[in-house]
C-alpha cells in the first residue's frame, strides 16, 4: 500500500485528481470507479477546473459507481445518481450512455446485481477505484462483517452509517434508508487500482486500522492490504493515529 500524506483537505483533492487525470491522458478510455460521500466533492470540483481549463476529456470514459440508496429514485436529491450528476458528471463531457450507477428501485435487485457485475466484466474491468472510508472503516457500504470476497448486493446499513450519513438527510436518521445496493469487497479488488481518499480527524482510527491493523471482515478496507496497487491519499488530521510515518 502507497500511503501519500499530504497537509489538508485541498492537496489530498489535487493530489487525487493528478493521478484521475493522468490515467485518462494515457487511457482516454479507461474505466473508472467513482465514489460517494462528502471527501470526494473536492477532487471533482478539480476535475472539473481541469476539463474547463486544461480540456480534460472524459468524453470516451465509462464510469461504475460504488453503491446507491435502495428505494430513492435517481432524481432524488439524497441519491447517488443525483449527486454524481450534480457533483461531477453534468460539468464535464462524460457520455450519459457510459455513465453506470446501481438502480435503487430495481424491481429484481438480485437480477440488477448479476447485470452491474456482467457489464463491469463486458467492459474489461475497472482501471481505477476511487473510495472514500467510513468512520467504521467500511468501503462503499461494505459494512463491518462483510464477506471479504463478496459481489455486488443489497446490504443492510450500519445504525452508526446511518446516524453518520443522517447529515445530509435533514439531521433525521429515520430519513436514510436501512438499505443499500453496493459493489462487493471481491469486486472493488479486482480494480487494477484503488485510490482511498480520507480527511478529517474522525477517519484516524479507521485509516491506522487500514494500515497498521490485522485483515479483517470487522474493518473491510483492510483488504486493501492485499491488493496489488493500493494508494492512500489522506491529510494529517487522518494520518494522525499512524505509528509509522517514513517520508522521503
Ligand atoms: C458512505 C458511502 C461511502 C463513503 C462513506 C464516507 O457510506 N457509501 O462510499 O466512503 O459514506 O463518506 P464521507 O466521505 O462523507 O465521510
Amino acid at each position: 500500500m502507497l500511503v501519500i500524506i499530504k497537509e489538508d483537505y485541498d492537496d489530498m483533492s489535487k493530489e487525487a485528481a493528478k493521478r484521475v487525470a493522468s490515467l485518462i491522458r494515457k487511457k482516454p478510455d479507461a474505466v473508472i470507479g467513482f465514489a460517494t460521500g462528502g471527501t470526494p466533492v473536492g477532487l471533482y470540483k478539480e476535475l472539473i477546473r481541469m476539463h474547463r481549463e486544461e480540456g480534460l476529456d472524459f468524453s470516451k470514459i465509462t464510469t461504475f459507481n460504488l453503491d446507491e440508496y435502495v428505494g430513492l429514485p435517481p432524481e432524488h436529491p439524497q441519491s447517488y445518481h443525483y449527486f454524481m450528476w450534480e457533483n461531477l458528471f453534468k460539468h464535464v463531457n462524460v457520455d450519459p450512455r457510459n455513465v453506470h450507477i446501481p438502480h435503487g428501485m430495481a424491481e429484481d435487485i438480485d437480477a440488477f446485481c448479476e447485470w452491474y457485475e456482467a457489464k463491469i466484466k463486458e467492459k474489461g474491468g475497472i482501471d481505477l477505484q476511487i473510495l472514500g472510508i467510513g468512520a467504521n472503516g467500511h468501503i462503499a457500504f461494505n459494512e463491518p462483517g462483510s464477506s471479504l470476497g463478496s459481489r455486488t448486493r443489497i446490504k443492510t446499513l450500519t445504525e452508526k452509517t446511518r446516524r453518520d450519513n443522517a447529515r445530509f438527510f435533514d439531521n433525521d436518521i429515520e430519513k436514510v434508508p436501512k438499505y443499500a445496493i453496493t459493489m462487493g469487497i471481491g469486486t472493488i479488488m479486482e480494480a487494477r487500482e484503488l485510490l482511498l481518499l480520507a480527511s478529517g480527524e474522525n477517519k484516524a482510527d479507521a485509516i491506522k486500522a487500514t494500515v497498521e491493523g490485522p485483515i479483517t471482515a470487522m474493518v473491510p478496507a483492510t483488504i486493501m492490504q492485499m491488493h496489488r496497487k493500493a494508494v492512500l491519499i489522506i491529510d494529517k488530521a487522518a494520518a494522525s493515529k499512524l505509528s509509522q510515518i517514513f517520508t522521503g
